[in-house]
């Protein structure tokens, strides 16, 4: 194994398109009053469609009523404001007055026949809204609230953490890697046992990666120290795609009882378009409990020495043998990262050597930098995993296509590359020279 000096590398899980928020869209891509359609809408109205509305209108209706009406359909039924226009029929009422009327008409039903008629809970639910007056969609509502949370299968969170305050993203920075902490002391001896990242600005959050570091870092977000993180315990990690991640019953990250832990949360933030004004307060809900047996952990296998050519194809398989004191660990989950260009990724243990049985610590056929998650490992392991055992190699291939006009090597940047599969262990390296990294860092590449 080599020194940490030898670790060159800032963890980074880089890049990517912005998620899209969920129920936001609904009527983003919706003409606003009056647009394209040459119909009156209301211009006084403002707001958006309640998310149920809308969605009973989008199933029924819009077929015909959609922002350019079709097969004879008189107005489109699309936005807000075209169901508070003057109906054509008969311009001293509303169309919502009208949406009543017509979906109870047994003679002159909507929609027209040959379509189904709405179903009761259908009905009810435009017929209640258009006895209200047509309101707006309010502040809870689906349509203007953010995305649900990722949800997290047993475990309910019980720990929210988060910045001191919002993140500004300057407007000419393309790429900024941002750090703030987060003391927690227990009075009791506890484990985090789970993590519900809280992405709050899709639009700007690239990566995040929880870290427990040896000194108490300022709550308020800051760009990161460089190399930092390579001397802190890596906790968990976010990328796009990436949902919960909650451990197995005998494992956790303790907290510390005296003093306080000191977590960092690192945010990687990217803005391409140097959009002006976006703010950013994300975090993670984490989930706690009384102590399990063993303390978690988390180690990278890859490799940092990518250089892959301009225009080309290429692919590098580095292997780490498992020296005597790292035998006996669990390999539980497993988070394979790239960036852009990665086309596929592979981690195989081999069993007593590299001609021994194989067991997968995390295959991706089709890599998708959009679809980044922690994958449970399966193996013969007591209570799930991989269990090593000394002179097991451990073999990560990753493969790229340079679609760019200039070689591409690893680094912290969108554009730069990766090769690292972060797996999560237990029970801990006890070592004041182990770091993350070091796997990655020392493996042998062919
Ligand atoms: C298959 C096409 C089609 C579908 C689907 C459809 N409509 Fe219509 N709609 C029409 C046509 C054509 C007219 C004009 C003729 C009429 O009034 O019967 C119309 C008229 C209306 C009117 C009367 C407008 C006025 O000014 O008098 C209302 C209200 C209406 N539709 C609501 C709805 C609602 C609500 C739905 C869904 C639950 C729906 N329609 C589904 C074709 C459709």
């Amino acid at each position: 194994m080599r020194s940490l000096h030898d670790v060159l590398a800032l963890i980074s899980l880089a890049g990517g398109v912005a998620l899209a928020s969920a129920c936001g869209a609904v009527n983003a891509d919706a003409p606003g009053p009056d647009a394209g359609t040459g119909l009156s809408g209301d211009p006084g109205v403002s707001g958006v469609l309640p998310c149920a509305v809308d969605k009973v209108l989008a199933a029924n209706c819009r077929s015909c009523h959609d922002s350019s009406p079709k097969y004879g359909a008189p107005m489109p039924l699309v936005t807000l404001a075209d169901l508070h226009a003057a109906a054509r029929s008969n311009s001293s009422r509303k169309v919502y007055e009208l949406v009543p009327e017509r979906i109870a008409d047994d003679t002159k039903p909507m929609p027209e026949p040959p379509n189904a008629r709405l179903s009761a809970a259908d009905r009810a639910t435009l017929s209640e809204w258009s006895a209200a007056g047509a309101p707006a969609a309010g502040p809870t509502d689906c349509a203007v609230a953010p995305p649900p949370p990722p949800v997290m299968t047993n475990c309910k969170p019980d720990l929210p953490i988060g910045p001191a305050s919002d993140w500004e993203m300057p407007t000419d920075s393309g790429d900024e890697y941002v750090c703030y902490g987060v003391e927690l002391s227990r009075a009791t001896p506890t484990h985090v046992v789970g993590f519900s990242p809280r992405i709050d600005n899709s639009t700007i959050v690239h990566h995040v990666v929880l870290f427990e570091a040896d000194a108490a870092v300022s709550p308020t977000p800051t760009k990161c120290s460089s190399g930092g993180s390579l001397q802190w315990r890596m906790v968990t990690g976010w990328a796009p795609g990436g949902k919960g991640f909650e451990l197995p019953p005998q494992a956790g990250f303790p907290l510390k009882t005296t003093g306080s832990t000191h977590y960092v949360v690192q945010m990687h933030y990217s803005n391409p378009q140097a959009l002006a004004g976006q703010k950013d307060h994300s975090g993670f809900d984490l989930c706690t409990s009384a102590p399990r047996q063993y303390e978690a952990d988390v180690m990278a296998f890859g490799t940092q020495k990518i250089t892959i050519p301009a225009g080309a194809a290429y692919d590098r398989t580095c292997s780490v043998t498992i020296p005597k004191q790292f035998a006996g660990l669990h390999l539980i989950a497993s988070m394979p990262h790239m960036h852009k260009l990665g086309t596929e990724m592979s981690t195989q243990l081999f069993a007593g050597g590299a001609t021994g049985a194989a067991t997968d610590l995390g295959t991706i056929t089709g890599w998708n930098f959009n679809t980044q998650a922690w994958l449970g490992i399966k193996g013969d392991g007591a209570g799930g995993g991989a269990l090593t055992k000394e002179g097991d190699v451990i073999t990560t291939r990753c493969a790229w296509k340079n679609t760019t006009g200039a070689d591409v090597k690893y680094g912290e940047k969108t554009a730069d590359e990766m090769c690292y599969s972060f797996t999560t262990y237990y029970p801990r390296v006890d070592s004041s020279l182990w770091s993350w990294a070091l796997p990655a860092a020392s493996s042998t590449c062919k």
